[in-house]
């Protein structure tokens, strides 16, 4: 079982704390054949954010990749950024079994890692089980269709 989509890479995006991590998730990918597209940072010089989880954020809501990762020192920052899009649930996790139930009851579209706060082991296990979780639908759908702000 897999939420990949043929033909859709999954998004990837960190500020400087995550960005290590984030090369060790884009080679475990790379392994597995699996696309991706990076949207930074690219370089372990400090830098903010939101400069890279918005473009990521928008490229999942626009279709353009699915699921998306997502890493910075704590991840709550990053976490908070891509929430403000009304399209994403982002997920902040740091052990497997709090993956599957963001996908099985948030159907969580982005991963968040604690990239200061993880080891790199379990990290690729979070995106395994990430890859391989359903969302359960049922009551859950009707809970995260109210997640969104609507617009008056
Ligand atoms: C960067 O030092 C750090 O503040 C950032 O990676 C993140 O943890 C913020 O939430």
């Amino acid at each position: 079982m897999t939420i990949l989509k043929e033909k859709l890479p999954v998004g990837l995006c960190s500020d400087h704390a995550g960005f290590e991590l984030k090369g060790i998730i884009e080679g475990y990918l790379e392994s597995k054949g699996i696309s991706y597209k990076d949207f930074g940072t690219f370089s372990t010089e400090s830098c903010d954010y939101p400069d890279f989880a918005h473009p990521c954020a928008a490229a999942v809501e626009a279709g353009e990749v699915y699921p998306a990762i997502a890493i910075c020192g704590t991840g709550n920052g990053i976490a908070m950024t891509l929430n403000k899009h009304q399209g994403i649930r982002a997920a902040l996790c740091w052990k497997p079994e709090l993956v599957a139930l963001a996908r099985e009851h948030n159907n969580a579209n982005v991963l968040v890692l604690p990239g200061r706060f993880i080891e790199p082991e379990v990290a690729l296990e979070c995106v395994d089980v990430f890859f391989s979780t359903e969302f359960e639908g049922r009551r859950h759908e009707l809970r995260i269709e109210k997640i969104p702000v609507k617009q008056c």
